[in-house]
């Protein structure tokens, strides 16, 4: 078996427990593993390699990025706190030589590097080759800043009716065009006034979809007959790198089964959707982990139609007038925007939102939802979307957390809502959508 060589922070070996520590080696074969530390550290990463022969002290780093400091070892992944792993290599839609993508545990890191071992060769290649397909009417899943996609040539339609088929989709729910340069606006969208250039200016590439107005070029399959388009430029290089490589605007709804909590990794995709598309472009972990904040301007006043990272708090100083839609929020109740469906982003197992999950400590049966690691203890299975109280990092592990849960036959999962303030609105809407409409949990 070929082998690799992963470079990890004296942080991240620290955090594992006495166990993983000592039986890394063994779990691992393939992998050679090496501790990068600083000055302070390298006691402690010395003694450390004594007490495991199979650690080895790597190298020692002044302040300053890592990676830089890896010139020499660029065959190599380092691991960082997060988990963070970065390895070299240059694609088209990117400014530093290293490359940095992020895993919500170390074995899916781990897995990263074993499915990867020719990375740095490879990436490029496999973007141009799933740029191709895109181009040839082929569906391509990619990852993106906030969820992956399921991404289509956009001005072909034949090509988007496929993306409602693997998803089983309605038609009646229109999708995202994503774009990688502002060139590609040409063709899809007329009118661009000076609000929406400055929104483009301030927000791209990032989590801003804008509902703007149709070029009539555009297939009315992708916006569901509607005169207006949604449009966006992710913030992530291998999306970016793969729409270019592809030469098109590329259409995309979120990657899973229509209703379905969203994909946040290359394997949630897999599980879905496996047999139903032509290739899946793995990039780890979304590191925004909700879907885009849409905000149509075509509207009286800007209104966002679905709530994200980008809050109210960032659009107001460009926005003053800009409102939430009455279908985001506590009153979210009708159907009342194509798409914009009630119950959505849902996991299997019923799923209910309660102002104390402490109730249900003892009972073995229960998944529970926490936001922070708490003293409570209890005894069904527990996912922590948030190791600190930091809600960004909670939206980025909701949906993997909500999917962890989802798998342990449970009879059903509970959760509470975090303050409607910053990202804490985003994160509420879709812990609402994924909750269980009718009924409550059984209380014995
Ligand atoms: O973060 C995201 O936006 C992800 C990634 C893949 O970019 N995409 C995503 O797509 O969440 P999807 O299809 O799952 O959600 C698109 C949302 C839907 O709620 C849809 O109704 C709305 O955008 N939408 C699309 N076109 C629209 C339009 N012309 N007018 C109003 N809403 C629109
Ligand atoms: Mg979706």
């Amino acid at each position: 078996m070929e082998q690799s060589t992963v470079f990890m922070t004296l942080a991240v070996f620290e955090s594992f427990a006495p166990t993983q520590q000592r039986d890394l080696a063994s779990q691992f074969p393939s992998i050679g593993f090496h501790l990068v530390y600083t000055d302070k550290q390298k006691q402690t990463a010395e003694s450390l390699s004594q007490s495991y022969p199979y650690l080895q002290t790597g190298f020692c780093v002044a302040d300053g990025p890592i990676q830089s400091a890896l010139a020499s070892q660029s065959t190599a992944f380092v691991l960082e706190e997060g988990f963070s792993l970065s390895f070299a290599c240059t694609l088209p839609a990117q400014t530093e030589p290293y490359l940095h993508l992020y895993f919500h545990t170390f074995a899916e890191a781990m897995d990263f590097v074993l499915a990867n071992v020719h990375i740095q060769t490879d990436l490029p290649d496999r973007i141009q080759a799933y740029g191709a397909l895109l181009a040839s009417g082929k569906l391509v899943a990619f990852p993106t800043e906030t969820v992956y996609g399921l991404g289509a040539d956009a001005t072909n339609e034949q090509a988007v009716k496929h993306i409602f088929e693997a998803k089983q989709r309605p038609f009646f729910d229109p999708l995202i065009v994503h774009i990688a340069d502002l060139s590609q606006l040409e063709g899809l969208v007329v009118n661009i006034d000076d609000q929406a250039r400055t929104l483009m200016q301030t927000f791209w590439p990032g989590p801003l979809t804008l509902v703007l107005q149709k070029d009539p070029r555009v297939p009315d399959i992708v916006t569901a007959g509607s005169q207006t388009v949604a449009v966006r430029m992710p913030d992530n290089a291998l999306a970016l790198s793969l729409i270019r490589a592809s030469g098109k605007p590329i259409a995309a709804p979120s990657a899973n089964r229509f209703g379905y909590t969203s994909p946040t990794t290359a394997e949630h995709v897999r599980e879905q959707l496996t047999g139903r598309i032509e290739a899946i472009l793995d990039g780890g972990a979304c590191q925004v982990g909700i879907e885009s904040t849409v905000l149509s301007l075509c509207t009286k006043e800007p209104t966002i139609l679905r709530p994200g990272k980008i809050g109210m708090e960032e659009l107001k100083p460009l926005l003053p007038t800009v409102t939430y839609s009455s279908k985001v929020g506590p009153t979210d109740t009708v159907l009342s925007s194509p798409g914009l469906l009630e119950s959505h982003y849902a996991p299997t197992t019923a799923f209910y939102l309660v102002e104390d999950v402490n109730v249900y400590k003892d009972r073995e049966d229960v998944g529970i939802l926490l936001f922070e690691k708490t003293h409570t203890h209890f005894k069904g299975p527990v996912a922590y979307i948030s190791e600190s109280e930091d809600a960004k990092q909670a939206a980025s592990r909701l949906y993997w957390a909500i999917r962890h849960l989802d798998q342990q036959h449970l009879s059903f999962m509970v959760g509470s809502l975090l303050p409607e303030t910053g990202i804490g609105v985003a994160i509420n809407n879709r812990l609402r959508k994924a909750s269980t409409k009718h009924g409550s949990p059984v209380q014995y």
